[in-house]
């Protein structure tokens, strides 16, 4: 289980409602422009306090209010949210709480979406990102040791800039590398898991892809991170930032020698994100046992039938509560033993179909 009931007021394009869920199945269908992506990303903002479509919340107030509202009951906890124009009110069984990261880590949340293809073909800060959001949420002193990370390259960052204090930066290199190692170890070691997943229980969904999914760390292979700090400073200091670290982490998903982005189709990229997202998921689950909730939006879009309804197989087993926009009927009605709710958006209006 993950959210049992959410409402919603003024979200978007979406009209006032409450709405039940089912703890594992959720498809979500309607036309174009209806309030799909919407309801998936109210959930979205409810369980992350962010949304998967804008930086800024106050752009999910529908037009012409000035504040949404947001409530929802979750299996151990209720949730309240409220976005004015100008600030953002979040409260936790009652308690107002200060700290975003409060929220995101009772209920994991992810999302499939057509950005999905960026973790394969965008740039390395979305693997990094991809790797750090399980290391969030399985790895207990990951946020503080990521903060402290963040500080001193601010700190570094900013003397070299302004190349003033030179002389302290030895002492905010020691300060960066303590963390950069074991966030670095981390990452290598989360890495190798998923790459072995990746070829022993996947091969169901990626078929005869021979994949490599390899960490690769932001400074020199076999050269530690302090004295690679030390020789590219002169650069350092002429670019006026640190050129080198694990904020230029890498991971390398590569086939028959090449990026994947180079080789597979489209349908075969997709099935690949959908596989690192569902390994993912299976990391995170195993290891703290959190009710986790994940969106699918567009499961059709660029998959014939018989992947959506492999990945739709695999999707359920994974044991998250999970909602589904744009799926093929005869995917959903191939399900003849799963039990699950289709809700119909029209114009806005939000409309429970049927319980199976
Ligand atoms: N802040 C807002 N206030 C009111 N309406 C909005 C707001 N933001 C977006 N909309 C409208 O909400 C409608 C629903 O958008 P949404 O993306 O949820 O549709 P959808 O059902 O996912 O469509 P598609 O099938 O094309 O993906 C759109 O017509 C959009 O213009
Ligand atoms: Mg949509």
């Amino acid at each position: 289980m993950g959210i049992n009931q959410l409402s919603l007021t003024n979200f978007r394009g979406l009209k006032s409602t409450t709405l039940d869920f089912h703890s594992q199945l959720n498809f979500i269908t309607g036309d174009n422009g209806s309030g799909k992506t919407s309801l998936l990303e109210s959930i979205n903002v409810i369980s992350q306090a962010c949304s998967f479509r804008t930086h800024r919340l106050k752009q999910c107030i529908s037009h012409s209010h000035n504040q949404l509202l947001l409530f929802a009951r979750f299996d151990s906890h209720k949730v309240g949210l409220a976005q004015s124009q100008s600030k953002l009110d979040i409260k936790i069984d009652g308690e107002i709480i200060s700290k975003r990261s409060d929220l995101v880590k009772k209920t994991p949340t992810s999302i499939i979406n057509t950005d999905s293809f960026n973790l394969v073909t965008g740039t390395p800060s979305i693997r990094r990102n991809f790797l750090d959001w399980c290391l969030f949420h399985v790895e207990p002193e990951f946020v503080v040791l990521y903060a402290q990370f963040k500080y001193a390259l601010k700190q570094r960052n900013a003397i070299l800039k302004s190349r003033k204090d030179l002389n302290t930066i030895d002492y905010w290199d020691a300060y960066m590398v303590k963390p950069s190692l074991i966030i670095r170890g981390l990452r290598n070691e989360y890495a190798k898991t998923i790459a072995n997943i990746l070829k022993e229980d996947l091969s169901i969904l990626l078929g005869q892809m021979k994949l490599s999914f390899e960490y690769e760390q932001g400074w020199q292979k076999d050269q530690e991170l302090a004295e690679s700090l030390k020789r590219c400073r002169d650069r350092d200091i002429k670019m006026g930032f640190t050129n080198l670290g694990i904020h230029r982490d890498n991971i390398n998903i590569m086939t028959k020698g090449l990026p994947v982005a180079q080789v597979l189709s489209r349908g075969e990229l997709k099935r690949l994100c959908i596989a690192l997202q569902i390994i993912l998921l299976g990391i995170v689950k195993e290891k703290t046992n959190k009710t986790m909730v994940l969106l699918v939006d567009d499961l059709g879009s660029e998959l014939d039938v018989s992947s959506q309804k492999l990945i739709l197989n695999l999707l359920t087993k994974t044991g998250v509560q999970l909602f589904i926009t744009n799926i093929d009927k005869s995917t959903s009605s191939s399900l003849r033993d799963k039990e699950y709710k289709m809700f119909h958006v029209e114009h806005g209006i939000i409309k429970a179909r049927k319980t199976i």
